[in-house]
């Protein structure tokens, strides 16, 4: 038996509620609602309180000042339905101006909401966005059917059906529900990432070159995880000893290669993640032929690569979304912070190499997000692909914002 709480903002399908609350008392929970003033002038709290033998929370009629921590701390899982146009605006934005509100603000279980509203504010590019930013914060959404509207339209945005929320809930709390649960699965559905990965190999001659320890692991994370999450992955690696599912994969072997394959394909990316461990110098002259052996000294000059992910700060757009890495040994704040002044990024994925547990070749890493508005998250240690889960979560919220 779990606790419920039913949040009801003011939709025509504020009576479909009622059902709902009705659906999960007999399936044996504990159910409280809360209620806006307009949600009141659709259904009255008493239909509810006689459903759900609980004290229905309302916005002139508090039980007590903390009621809305009360509340929000005895759920197991939220639920808001309907949830209006107004009211998903103002959960994305943080919003706890009426009691509903501030409960939500205070939540720490999961929160879903069953969206309710017309065709043309359904479509409205501003709701639309507030629906994907909720996502990316890991808020469930359930999704609406297409039918006749109370407007006498026909459309989407009508509220699903009572049965199909209470499914939905109950397999949230059972966990049952892996589609739902790994809501970031669609995260990515249909975006652009262009990821780059592993070390690059300058040439010397045909049978020397100058490389790093840069395994590609991170990288190739970070396109497995993307693809996952339904993203049109493309990755441009250096060589590496990996086995990968991705489809899409450009290997190079130099930085400019490297930068060469990363101009066919930037335009039209969404998210840029700049994984891989790029020279800085390379040869100033590759020998066609082997060098022979001749004096006691031997001189090798060599100059800047291009750095790929400083280019591309400087000439993407407000829609691209510019991750850049930090591979560092020492002053690892500082550098990092740099960096995301100089390369332009909007985040800098920075760890310490010189930790033998984390990084190089291993499979687990601990990287600190450098944002661009001076925020700042450390994932503590965690394997590569849970850190890649992370640094593309960010960026999609990044991308919705
Ligand atoms: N990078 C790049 N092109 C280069 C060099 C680096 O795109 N020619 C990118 C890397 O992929 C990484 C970021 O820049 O995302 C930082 O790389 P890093 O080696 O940590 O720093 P550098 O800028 O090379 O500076 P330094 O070596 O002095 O720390």
């Amino acid at each position: 038996m779990s606790n419920i709480l039913v949040g009801v903002t003011g939709g025509i399908a504020c009576y479909k509620t009622a059902y709902l609350v009705r659906e999960f008392i007999r399936a044996g929970h504990n159910v409280k609602v809360m209620m806006t003033k307009k949600a009141e002038q659709f259904v009255g709290h008493t239909t509810f309180e006689a459903l759900s033998l609980y004290k229905v929370l309302r916005e002139d009629n508090t039980p007590t000042p903390i009621s809305h921590i009360d509340y929000a701390s005895w759920a197991d899982i939220c639920i808001i339905a309907p949830a209006t146009a107004n009211i998903i605006g103002k959960i994305n934005a943080g919003i706890a101006d009426n009691e509903l509100l501030s409960t939500v603000l205070a939540l720490t279980c999961p929160l879903v909401l069953a969206p309710a509203m017309n065709t043309n504010m359904f479509h409205n590019i501003t709701v639309k966005e507030n629906i994907k930013s909720l996502k990316a914060k890991g808020i469930h959404i359930i999704d609406t059917e297409s039918g006749l509207l109370a407007c006498q339209t026909t459309g989407e945005g009508k509220m699903a059906e009572p049965d199909v929320i209470a499914k939905k809930v109950l397999n949230i709390l059972n966990k049952e529900d892996i589609e739902t649960l790994h809501i970031e699965n669609d995260l990515l559905k249909d975006l652009n990432i262009l990821i780059t990965a592993g070390p690059t190999k300058e040439y010397i001659d045909p049978v020397r070159y100058i490389t790093n320890k840069s395994s590609g692991k991170m990288g190739y994370a970070l396109a497995e995880e993307a693809y996952k999450m339904g993203a049109n992955v493309t990755l441009i690696s250096g060589e590496v000893n990996i086995n990968s599912s991705i489809p899409n994969i450009n290997f190079v072997a130099s930085a400019e290669d490297m930068y060469n394959a990363f101009l066919n394909h930037f335009n039209k990316a969404d998210i840029i993640i700049m994984a891989a461990a790029v020279a800085d110098y390379t040869p100033d002259f590759q020998h066609n032929s082997k060098i022979k052996k001749k004096d006691a000294e031997m001189e090798l000059k060599l100059v800047k690569t291009k750095d790929i992910l400083e280019y591309a700060g400087h000439n993407k757009t407000n829609n691209q979304i510019l991750v850049g890495f930090a591979a560092e040994t020492d002053n690892m704040e500082e550098y990092a912070k740099s960096k995301l002044v100089k390369k332009n990024a909007d985040i800098i994925a920075a760890n310490d190499v010189s930790r033998k547990d984390i990084g190089f070749d291993s499979d687990n890493n601990e990287i600190t997000l450098f944002f661009k508005n001076g925020d700042k998250r450390n994932t503590g240690k965690q394997s590569k692909s849970d850190i890649a889960k992370i640094i593309l979560t960010e960026s999609a919220i990044l991308l919705s914002l």
